[in-house]
């Protein structure tokens, strides 16, 4: 497992109001209010990706009874990483393990009503970086 190392990975974002407009409500709700951000005490399930922007996302899951129960996450990325970060650990709490890898970047598009073009790539990076946990979830057992 790699090192959990979370400085500089739960910094608040910043955002002009000029790119407020570019957000759905939903977007800007969850990259600004961070919904489940910030690291966890030994996970079951731990992942960390650096995506090709070069921002890091680092995912943590607890499982009980076969289920994902809670799902945390830290980055140092935009508010776009945030708010899709927060989105994918919305939508996997409470799923069956297999299913923790079924969080496509399309499911976490359609929960934030888009996001804007260019930081379509922050959904893959935060689904890319669930499946790892999982994955490591598995190789744990
Ligand atoms: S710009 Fe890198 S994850 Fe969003």
């Amino acid at each position: 497992m790699e090192e959990k190392k979370t400085d500089n990975l739960t910094h608040l974002p910043t955002l002009s109001e000029s790119n407020r407009d570019r957000f759905s409500s939903q977007a800007l709700e969850y990259g600004t209010k961070s919904p489940n951000m910030g690291p966890m005490a030994e996970p079951d399930g731990y992942a960390k990706v650096t995506g090709p922007c070069g921002d890091t996302v680092e995912m943590f899951l607890r499982i009980n009874k076969g289920r994902i129960e809670e799902a945390r996450y830290t980055t140092d990325g935009c508010v776009s990483s945030r708010a899709a970060c927060s989105a994918a650990t919305i939508l996997v709490k409470g799923k069956p393990v297999p299913s923790g890898q079924l969080i496509d970047p399309n499911e976490i598009l359609d929960h934030l009503n888009g996001l804007p073009e260019e930081s379509v790539h922050c959904a893959k990076l935060a689904s890319i970086t669930l499946q790892e946990a999982v994955k490591n979830l598995k190789e744990k057992k």
